[in-house]
């Protein structure tokens, strides 16, 4: 029996003409970070409101920490926590009356509420902050009381769309760290978003979506292993003849690894195309010692999201939004 906390079965969404969501399958396995990636317009937004009963589907099968999202949309609204994509902060609120607002809204008890507003204040580094008006915060803090808002009633699955868009390269970090903090407490997050670094820093598992559909779900690791196309980069000591003989020699030895799929020689350097650099490396450099080669430099390079998404897609992504560095 797997341990999926959200169950999702041929989600089919359509506005008008648009097929925003086009026979979704996949599951989320409890305590991960499952990440949804795509470009603008992807559908993943659709999907997340879905999945927080905010928008009905027009087919297909969900299921939400066990419960049917159609039969008990209240139950499932009770379980989960949603930090919405655009802010949602009123100006003229303090931090401190948000939570209030947001911990009578999910009915906790009046014993303990206030140190639960303390305990999320801190986590999203939000301390010292309680009596600020809104109005006056940076996007990034605003972010962040949306962030404690969505927190505030200890859901086991909290949705995130798009939690750091907008935000500085410091309040993006500040952001994962505050996610990775919750998935070491036990949360389920289902994150959407439209970069690729942030998928590989947080997810566990990443779908990559495009028109609708799921091109594909792995592991950022499995999906870069699956193209098969690491490089390790060689460089010998010098030029001279004896030396490119060396690289030569080398270069044999390593094409009888089974893990090295090519080769290719350009003066003192040796390029090896390999499935995975980790088990390629010491292979490579047990072979150059058993054969007394000095290598100067050795480099390897991997495949990043956006190759994978190239690869899968058949396009490269594109995106016009850009991080406010
Ligand atoms: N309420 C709506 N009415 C009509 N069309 C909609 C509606 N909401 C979304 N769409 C369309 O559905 C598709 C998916 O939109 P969605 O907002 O889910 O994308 P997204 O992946 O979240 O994009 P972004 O990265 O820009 O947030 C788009 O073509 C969008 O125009
Ligand atoms: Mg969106």
């Amino acid at each position: 029996m797997s341990n999926a906390v959200i169950r999702i079965e041929n989600l089919t969404k359509r506005y008008g003409l648009v097929t925003a969501l086009d026979d979704i399958s996949l599951e989320v396995e409890r305590g991960t970070i499952f990440g949804l990636l795509g470009p603008n317009g992807a559908g993943k937004t659709t999907a997340v409101k879905i999945l927080t009963t905010l928008a009905r589907p027009d087919g297909g099968k969900i299921e939400v920490i066990g419960t049917d999202i159609l039969k008990d949309p209240v139950r499932v609204r009770s379980l989960i926590g949603y930090v919405p994509q655009e802010l949602t902060v009123d100006p003229y609120l303090t931090v401190q009356e948000h939570l209030r607002y947001y911990a009578d809204l999910y009915h906790l008890s009046a014993v303990g509420k206030d140190s639960r507003i303390r305990e999320v204040l801190g986590l999203v580094g939000l301390a010292g902050y309680e009596n600020r008006r809104a109005r006056y915060l940076s996007g990034g803090t605003k972010k962040k009381i949306d962030l404690a808002c969505g927190l505030i009633h200890r859901p086991p699955l909290l949705f995130l769309d798009e939690p750091s868009l907008g935000l500085d390269v410091q309040a993006r970090r500040d952001v994962w760290s505050y996610i990775l903090r919750l998935k070491e407490q036990g949360t389920t997050s289902f994150l959407c978003t439209n970069y690729m670094d942030e998928a590989e820093r947080l997810c566990d598992i990443v779908a990559i979506i495009e028109h609708g559909r799921i091109a594909v779900i792995g592991s950022p690791a499995q999906l870069r292993s699956q193209l098969k196309r690491d490089v390790i980069s060689i460089e010998i000591a010098s030029a001279d003849e004896h030396q490119r003989k060396e690289l030569e020699v080398l270069e044999k030895a390593v094409s009888q690894l089974r893990i090295v799929q090519g080769t290719v020689k350009n003066g003192t350097q040796l390029k090896v195309y390999v499935e995975s650099n980790e088990i390629a490396l010491p292979q490579i450099l047990q072979s150059a010692a058993s054969l007394s080669i000095p290598i100067r430099t050795i480099t390897y390079s991997r495949p990043g999201l956006d190759e994978v998404f190239l690869h899968y897609t058949g396009h490269p992504f594109a995106d016009e939004r850009k991080i406010d560095a």
